[in-house]
């Protein structure tokens, strides 16, 4: 999978399926699957670190968790999010930490937002960083949001959404994920654009779905957004495992013979 696999998907009518991923084990698993993309997410400080927000995610934290990620990832294409005001400090320091990502393995890059980094954007692509856009809810704007909340409600906003989705695609971006808007409007920028839109409680009528791959295989009880539907509900027959394994132990049947060594 490369960004043209992407953008002649969406020429082909064929829909896209991204999952989020952060470690070699759960690559390996996706590398299996049909899924067609990876995203090496900033929810990797939520998910994986356990903070409220994405703004704790450094590019230390996502070097790692990209290089592990790409040594499993097979064929698939892995995005990797460049975290938060990494890409806001000047030219030069953005194109530092893209360098990094892409030396850990990454193949093409995700930065929220558009307006006041244009410039980062076209030098990305020009220097043959495929990057992909993220409209919409930006978690790293979460503070002046004041919460993790709908976006595009009203006509300007909505509107502000459409235009910087035309210019991301004008700046040489192969996709964009939009995040938490009406559905209405969602389809509305996927018809106008020639590159696919990645949907993330966005509707059905963008060009692919993007989920975090532990909402997707229901691995978190607590938390259940609306849109991400759990495709699997992992969590009650693994920590079924972890009793197994725990009764095993108390009751002395493991490890049997044929697992010990003599
Ligand atoms: O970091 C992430 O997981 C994301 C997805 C929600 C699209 O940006």
């Amino acid at each position: 999978m490369t960004p043209t696999t992407f953008l002649n998907a969406k020429a082909g009518g064929r829909k896209l399926s991204m999952a989020t991923c952060y470690d070699y084990t759960f690559a390996r698993l996706l590398a299996k699957s049909p899924v067609d993309g990876i995203l090496v997410g900033d929810s990797a400080a939520m998910v994986v670190h356990g903070h409220a927000t994405t703004l704790t995610a450094t590019l230390p934290m996502m070097e790692l968790h990209v290089a592990a990620v790409a040594r499993g990832a097979g064929d698939k294409l892995v995005v990797a999010d460049m975290p938060f005001l990494s890409f806001r400090k000047g030219l030069t320091a953005a194109m530092d930490a893209a360098h990094t990502l892409m030396a850990a393995g990454a193949h093409a890059l995700k930065l929220e937002g558009v307006v006041g980094h244009e410039d980062v954007i076209e030098r990305l692509v020009r220097s043959g960083i495929p990057v992909m856009g993220h409209l919409g809810l930006q978690p790293q704007s979460v503070k002046a949001y004041g919460g993790f909340k709908i976006q595009g409600r009203d006509g300007e906003s909505a509107l502000e959404i459409a235009r910087n989705a035309r210019a991301l695609e004008e700046l040489g971006a192969f996709a964009v994920v939009i995040e938490c808007v009406l559905a209405e409007l969602a389809e509305q920028i996927s018809l106008a654009l020639t590159i696919p839109t990645i949907g993330i409680g966005a509707g059905a009528g963008c060009d692919g779905q993007i989920l975090v791959l532990q909402d997707l295989l229901g691995l978190n009880s607590d938390f259940r957004p609306r849109f991400a539907r759990a495709f699997f509900e992992g969590e009650g027959p693994l920590v079924d495992a972890l009793g197994r394994f725990d009764r095993a132990v108390k009751d002395s049947s493991f490890p049997s013979l044929e697992e010990s060594f003599s």
